[in-house]
Formats: structure tokens, sequence, C-alpha cells
């Protein structure tokens, strides 16, 4: 049988479904394997199925050894993984795009709402047993619809975070580099959305060219009423330029899913009011989740048997 290392528990049903074709090594921590711990583990693997908390270099790569076939991936961002010395080694790198799709988009959805509605903040307040009763003027938000939302790429996510806009009465401004095609949305270029959007929600995936991409200068452009939405990738956005600019209020909010250093926090976000802190949660309810780690098994097993894989990273 081939050998399999899982670096993460997955849903015991999908370890049983690789565990009819594979050999199958189970991380079992509750938090991401360690490095020195990957390194030892990957020896000798046919297969690694992990998470995007596992950086997949060279070194793991050449840790595993030659007989390695596969890296399938359960995220669809795929950052982690180094994916020319994968091919440089023949190694298939897979990800696990459109099964979560839909959650990630009605999550982006949830964080334009909560943003622009203020709920961390009244949650807070209420919490703190500071809330002093109804008030005409207390705590007002933005309203959605007439508004412009601007989508920072276009991809599935994007697109169907687009789909849902006309339920807000949004209209949909898009910079991507192909024109995609969403009824009633206007492409710009990246200047023009940041300057002319109330909502902005960031949809590209981490590539040398996009860190930083929302960084100081970006952030000016936007209008001082706008929110920033990011459940991409958190080095797409400077968070130390984005904690400057909220706490001088450059714009009116952010929304951060995820993080420049995972699971650590720029400690200059943290008093601030007008920014929404979650976990790393788009992709998270049961369904997606169960589907993610089912495709990457799907991924592994149709390379160890010979086959394409069925999602292969672009
Ligand atoms: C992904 O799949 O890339 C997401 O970030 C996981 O939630």
């Amino acid at each position: 049988m081939p050998r399999a290392l899982v670096t993460r528990k997955l849903p015991s049903k999908v370890i049983a479904r690789l565990e009819q074709e594979c050999d199958v090594d189970l991380y079992v921590g509750e938090s991401a394997i360690s490095r020195d711990e990957l390194l030892r583990r990957v020896a000798g693997k046919d297969a690694i199925i992990c998470l995007l908390t596992e950086p997949i270099d060279a070194a793991v790569l050449d840790a595993a050894g030659p007989q390695l076939k596969v890296v399938a991936n359960v995220a669809v961002g795929y950052n982690n993984i180094d994916v020319p010395a994968c091919r440089a080694r023949g190694v298939a790198a897979t990800n696990t795009p459109d099964v979560l799709t839909n959650a990630c988009a009605d999550f982006t959805w949830g964080l334009i709402l909560a943003l622009t509605r203020r709920l961390g903040e009244g949650e807070r307040v209420v919490r703190a047993g500071k809330w002093g009763g109804w008030a005409l003027d207390y705590m007002l938000g933005m309203e959605l619809r007439g508004k412009q939302l601007g989508l920072v790429g276009v991809g599935r996510i994007g697109a169907a975070v687009a789909e849902k806009a006309p339920a807000f009465g949004m209209t949909v401004a898009y910079t991507d580099q192909r024109p995609a095609n969403i009824p009633n949305a206007t492409q710009m270029p990246l200047d023009r959305l940041l300057a002319t959007s109330d909502v902005v929600s960031l949809h590209v995936p981490m590539t040398p060219e996009t860190k930083h991409l929302i960084d100081q200068k970006a952030l000016t452009k936007m209008k001082r009423t706008a929110y920033l939405i990011n459940t991409s990738r958190g080095p797409v956005v400077d968070e130390a330029a984005l904690a400057w600019a909220l706490k001088e209020h450059v714009l009116a909010g952010a929304a951060l899913d995820v993080y420049e250093k995972e699971p650590e926090i720029n400690a200059a976000l943290m008093p601030l009011e007008n920014v929404l802190l979650i976990p790393h949660l788009a992709s998270a309810t049961t369904e997606t989740r169960t589907a993610m780690a089912d495709l990457a098994v799907s991924n592994a097993l149709a390379v160890l048997n010979g086959k394409p894989p069925v999602t292969p990273v672009p």
C-alpha cells in the first residue's frame, strides 16, 4: 500500500476512505504539526495531505524522498506550497477549489454586514455592561443599498460575492486581469476602484505581486467613509499601515479574517473599535470543511492510482 501523511485531523469518514487504499500516518495534535515533526514524518511517504498551516517547501519534499507523488492541500489557497519545487521533482500539487466558494461568499457578506452595522462594537458594549439604552443616533452604521462594492479579484469566490450584491442593492465594480462575466459589474483599475467604492473586498491569491497590494498608499486612496474586507490572505494587506489608517480614520473600518502572521494579530489592531477581527473562518462550515478534506483525499488517491489529479493547482 502507498503511504500517506495527513498533517492534521480530518473528518473520520474521509480518513476511513483514505485508509482503504493507503497506509495512513495521521498527526493528531490539536495545533499545527511542528516543522521538525513534519520533516521526520514525511520520510518515505507517497502522499502528503496538508493544511494551509504547513509550509511544504523544497526541504519538506526532499525529506519525503523521491517516491513522493502528490501534495494535496486542504485549501483553495496554496501559497504554503512551493509549486515550482513540486514540479521540479515531478510531484503533483493540488488544492480544493469550488467546494468552498459558497461558504466563503456567504461569510464575506456576513463580514460586510457585521462591519457596516457595527455588530462587533455593539456586542462588546453589551457584554461589558456599558449599554445605556436605545437612542436615535446611537452607533449608527452605513446602509448598503445604493452603495458600490469594489471587488479586488473576481475568481470563483469574488464572482460569488458579486452575485449576491443585487440582494443588498449594491452596484459592483471589480479589478481583475481579464474582463469577468458578471452582470452589471464595471471593471476598473485598482486606483479608481479604491477611490470610488464604499466597501472594498479582497479576493486575490497570495503571490509576490499581491503582497502588500493594500499598503499605506492604497489605503489613503479609499474614501474616509469606506470599509475594507479581507478574506483572501493576510499579507495582501500591510497590517501596520492598516492599523495606522484605522486609527487616523483614513477609512471607516475593516474586517479581517486573515493575518500576516497567523495566528498572531498585529498588536496595533487590537485596541481599535473600527476593526472586526475574525480567526480565519471563511470556509468553516461542517459541510464545506468535510468537502474540502474529501476533495484533497480524492486528489491524493487519483495521483496514487496513476490518474490525473481532480483539481491540480493552476
Ligand atoms: C482556503 O481554502 O484557502 C481558505 O483560506 C481556508 O479557509
